[in-house]
């Protein structure tokens, strides 16, 4: 089994009633654009998605704006040739321009930050998902190769200690099959260095910084509604709450004569 290492990174989008930061989710769009957007897709997002409630809320000029930046290839001009044209609105941002770099849209839960202990998922109970953790925790994993993967044949990629699905090397498992040292390669190298972006609104740029803006900007891109969904759920306590108080008593009430 591999162990990994994720820190439970604080996001103000946590707990009942957390709700994403809109300027946290600029900057995270901002750190999308200029460095993983190069080979990452975010296909299932459209641009005027960048003006709704709730999310990054660009004005919509702005908006509009940005999505000129894109070219689209429409099918429907020069008389069926097509042709490329600016981004509308309506259009979604490109796939992944690197094959082998898969879509962002979903990534913050598809994947998740806490597991067991045990098979039990406990820690998800308590913690969360922890889907942008895992992400800002990849970005800020990749570490020296370990001493131990120097003695064997070179990998492929880059050591990363949040990194399950990677290659291994034989030699830095030991007699019981156990891996000696948490994570494994991964072909991504590293995007983020500190200082990567400069932000408009002075927040700070070092790597655990940048990392966890862009972690919540994806948070965002995969659950969009989050914040809508936590509301109906404090929404629908409340409600059950008074009820319960309600029917305990016209119970009762209704009872009090037979006894
Ligand atoms: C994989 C995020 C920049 C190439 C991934 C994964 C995430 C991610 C979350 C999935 C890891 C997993 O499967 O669990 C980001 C972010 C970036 C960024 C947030 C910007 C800050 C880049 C850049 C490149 C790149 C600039 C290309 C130069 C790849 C590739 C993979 C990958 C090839 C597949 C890795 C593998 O499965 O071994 N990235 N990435 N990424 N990324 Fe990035």
């Amino acid at each position: 089994e591999v162990e990994t290492e994720i820190t439970d990174y604080a996001f103000p989008f946590e707990g009942p009633f957390g709700s994403f930061d809109q300027m946290q989710l600029q900057r995270g769009l901002q750190v999308y654009t200029e460095i993983c957007a190069a080979c990452h897709g975010l296909e299932l997002v459209a641009f005027r998605n960048l003006s709704d409630d709730g999310g990054p809320g660009l004005p919509d000029e702005q908006m509009r704006a940005y999505a000129e930046f894109y070219e689209v290839f429409d099918q429907s001009l020069f008389d069926g040739e097509g042709d490329f044209r600016p981004a509308t609105p309506a259009d979604h941002f490109p796939g992944s321009s690197l094959s082998s770099a898969p879509d962002l849209s979903l990534m913050a839960k598809a994947r998740a930050g806490f597991h067991g202990p045990y098979g039990t998922g406990l820690n998800q109970l308590f913690k969360g998902m922890g889907g942008a953790e895992y992400i800002a925790s990849l970005l800020t994993g990749y570490h020296e190769e370990p001493e131990c993967a120097l003695e064997g044949e070179p990998m492929d990629g880059f050591y990363n200690v949040a990194f399950a699905a990677g290659g291994f090397p034989a030699s830095c498992i030991d007699d019981k099959g156990k891996h000696m040292v948490p994570g494994s390669w991964i072909s991504m190298s590293q995007p983020l260095w500190g200082d990567d972006v400069d932000y408009a609104d002075g927040a700070p740029t070092d790597i655990e910084a940048v990392s966890k803006d862009v972690a919540a900007f994806l948070m965002w891109t995969a659950e969009p509604k989050l914040v809508a969904r936590k509301q109906a759920g404090l929404t629908g306590v409340l409600f059950l709450t008074v009820l319960s108080v309600l029917l305990y008593l016209t119970n009762k009430r209704l009872w009090a004569p037979h006894k």
